[in-house]
This record gives structure tokens, sequence and C-alpha cells, in this order.
């Protein structure tokens, strides 16, 4: 019998705007069918989609074939990709079978045949540029049942690929020692929530910004000594009162990196996990940054990271920590849930706008319950 099989679409690249729904990532709500008792498996296995996340990295793989990135290019006319938890409904794979759950990179559609290739059968690592990495590497791992230590959906925020972010930024760049003082800028993301529980329990005073006002709230409930809105209160005014600055976690670049040199103490170390102001600005109307004297005058270590590179070092040590300090109530998240497949366009633009969305938490859409 055959079932429909919903999927959003990458339709069209966004150029320099945010991905709009409608027009460059559709929901297609019977574009194709699939057997779900006889669809050949090919040694693979057979998943349905229960959550999905959108994630500003989408975007990045948006871009125009022309421009190179740490990431490979999402291909026209297929489903998205990103990371997603599925259940496995028929498996002929040695050590996956029906009922587990894997986390990782999955295309956005009801159901899939995995492992999934993304139409890029063409792809040639060998003339990829050597700073990208191939997403194909990030691909589904079998998750355990929390059995009601924390919910599911914590697999997406503090134990997926945020946490593991914020986990080897800081932990591998951050050189941070009590008594110092961070700045996390979009300290309310996936990201920077966890970046905010990390330096607080390394005894550091944090500075944590947001965009809207329900997530200044949040961040102070996650210990952050210091929560603004830098919408409506000058950057600039925070860091000269609360500053200077030892460390500064950039999840924005731009202007606010801007800031953050000319607040830093000496010897203070920027680290660049993202630059989400810029993703879908034109070089031109990017801003340049006029105090880059101040890096070899305050003697700053600016350094950019990306989780792959650091990893196989701390990855380990994450999902070993992690979990456990999770269950102990020692760190926490919040996730902010979307229902139904069709909310997944709007669910992408949403994290790619300024404020994202007044929603406090990391952004998850429901594809099914089960
Ligand atoms: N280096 C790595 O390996 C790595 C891995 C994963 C993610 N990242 C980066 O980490 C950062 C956070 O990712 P995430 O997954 O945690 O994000 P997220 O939870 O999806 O949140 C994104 C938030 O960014 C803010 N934002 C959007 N557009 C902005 C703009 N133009 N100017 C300022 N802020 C803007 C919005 O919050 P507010 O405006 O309300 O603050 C939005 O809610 C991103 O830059 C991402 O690219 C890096």
């Amino acid at each position: 019998m055959l079932t429909e099989n919903p999927r959003v679409v990458f339709a069209k690249r966004p150029g320099n705007s945010i991905p709009i729904p409608g027009e460059h990532v559709i929901f297609e709500s019977s574009h194709s069918t699939i057997d779900l008792d006889g669809v050949p498996l090919n040694g693979g296995y057979l998943t349905k989609t229960l959550m999905l996340s959108p994630e500003p990295f989408m975007r990045e793989r948006m871009r125009e074939l022309s421009v190179p990135s740490y990431s490979t290019h999402a291909v026209l006319g297929a489903p998205l990709v990103g990371f997603g938890l599925v259940v496995v409904l028929r498996s002929e794979k040695e050590g996956i079978k029906p009922g587990d759950r894997l986390y990782g990179l999955t295309p956005w559609e009801a159901y899939t045949v995995q492992p999934y290739i993304e139409g890029r059968a063409n792809y040639n690592p060998a003339e990829a540029p050597d700073y990208t990495f191939d997403v194909d590497a990030l691909s589904l791992q079998i998750v355990p049942d929390p059995k009601g230590a924390f919910p599911w959906t914590r697999y997406f925020s503090v134990l997926g690929a945020p946490g593991l972010t914020a986990f080897c930024g800081f932990e591998g760049c951050a050189d941070a020692k009590p008594g110092e003082t961070i700045w996390v800028s979009s300290g309310a993301s996936a990201v920077g929530m966890v970046v905010v529980q990390l330096a607080k329990a390394k005894g550091l005073k944090v500075i944590a910004s947001a965009g809207a006002d329900s997530k200044v709230e949040y961040m102070r409930s996650l210990g952050a000594d210091v929560s603004f809105n830098y919408k409506t209160t000058p950057i600039a005014e925070v860091l000269k009162e609360h500053g200077p600055l030892d460390i500064y976690w950039d999840n924005v670049g731009g202007k606010s990196l801007e800031v953050a040199i000319e607040y830093s103490r000496l010897h203070a170390r920027l680290i660049m996990c993202g630059a989400i102001s810029e993703y879908a600005l034109p070089y031109e109307q990017r801003h340049g940054i006029k105090n880059t004297n101040m890096i070899f005058k305050k003697r700053l270590r600016i350094e950019g990271f990306l989780v792959p590179d650091l990893a196989p070092r701390l990855a380990p040590r994450f999902y070993a920590e992690m979990p456990l300090l999770l269950a102990q109530g020692k760190i926490t998240a919040k996730e902010y849930i979307s229902e139904g497949l069709s909310s997944g366009p709007e669910a992408l633009a949403a994290v790619l706008r300024e404020g994202g969305n007044e929603a406090v938490g990391k952004p998850i859409i429901r594809v099914a319950l089960d």
C-alpha cells in the first residue's frame, strides 16, 4: 500500500535573503508516495521522521554554487537536510533494528530509506575547498532511550549538535578561568544557552544578549549575571559598565565583533562560533570592522572553530559528562516545538531573523508523535 511522503524541498537559492517559505523552501504534502512494507532497502533501513531541527548552517548550504564555504551545497529540488530524530520501521542493516531511534542528519521528509544520499552522487570531495566538510560525515547514530530522565527533545539542544558545539568551543578554545568575564551574543540560541551555563559552572561572570525580552528573562534564569536586549540597549553601554571582556563568544559577527574588540581586555580570547548577522548579506553590505588595530595592541586571540575539528578530541568527554549533568539537573535546556512538517519552512526562516521570534528555546519541528 502506498503512503504519502510529505517533504520540504529546497526550491530556489535565496541569494541575499533569508529563505522565504513558499518561494525558496516549499512544503509539499503529496508530491511523492512510498510503500512502507515493500520499498527496497538495499542493505539499509527505513525510518520515520519524528522531529527535525531548523539550524543556521542550513542557510549556508543554500548559498550560490560559486561561493565556497565550510559545508557542501544543498541540492535544488531535493528535500532539505538537517539534524533530526528518526525511528526505524524496517532494517536490513546489522546493528539497527525496528524501534531504534537515531539522531543525525536526515532529509526533511516523513519517511526515508537510509542511508540517504542527497542527490549528490556527483559530489567529489577531492574537488571541494580544503575547509569544506562533507555533511555525510554527520550521519545518523543510535541514541539511548532516556527513560524519563530527560525528554527526547534534549537530543536537539543540550545533547545534540548545539550542545556539542558549545562544549567543543568552550572547552577547546576559551581557556576560561574562574572570575573572568565572558559576553555571549545570541545567548538564548541553542548554542548560546549552553555556553551561558558552561561559563557559569566554571565561575565566570556572564554577560548575555538576545533580541527579545522573553529571551533576556530566560538567559537570566540560566544564571547570566547581566542579560540584555541588544535591540533596545546599546551593546557598548553594557560592556562599558560590565566589562572589560576576557572572553567573547561570537554567534553573530559583524558590528558585535567590533564592539567586543573595543571592550576586550589585554590577551582576551574571541571565539568565532558563527556570524549569523551576515549569512544573508552581500559582501559589500557586511559590516567592515574598523578597530582591527586593537587586535595586536591588546594581543587578542581570535579563533574560529568548527565542531568537526574539535569533536574527535572532545566528543567523548561531551557524551560522558553532558547526559549526567542533565540528569542531575546541573544543566538545563528549553525547546520550542512547532507542529507538523508544514511548519518547517517558517521555522527555518525564524531562526535566521534578527530576534528570531519571541518564543524561547531551541526550535524543533515535530513531524510525528511515534
Ligand atoms: N562553529 C560551529 O561548528 C557551529 C555549529 C553550530 C552552530 N554554529 C553557529 O552558532 C550560532 C548559533 O546557532 P544556533 O543553532 O544556536 O542558533 P538558533 O538556536 O537557531 O538561534 C539563532 C538566533 O540567532 C539570532 N539571529 C538571527 N539573525 C540575527 C541577526 N541578523 N543578527 C543577530 N542575531 C541574529 C536570533 O536570536 P536573537 O536575535 O534573539 O538573539 C535567532 O533566534 C550561529 O551563528 C551558527 O551558525 C556554529
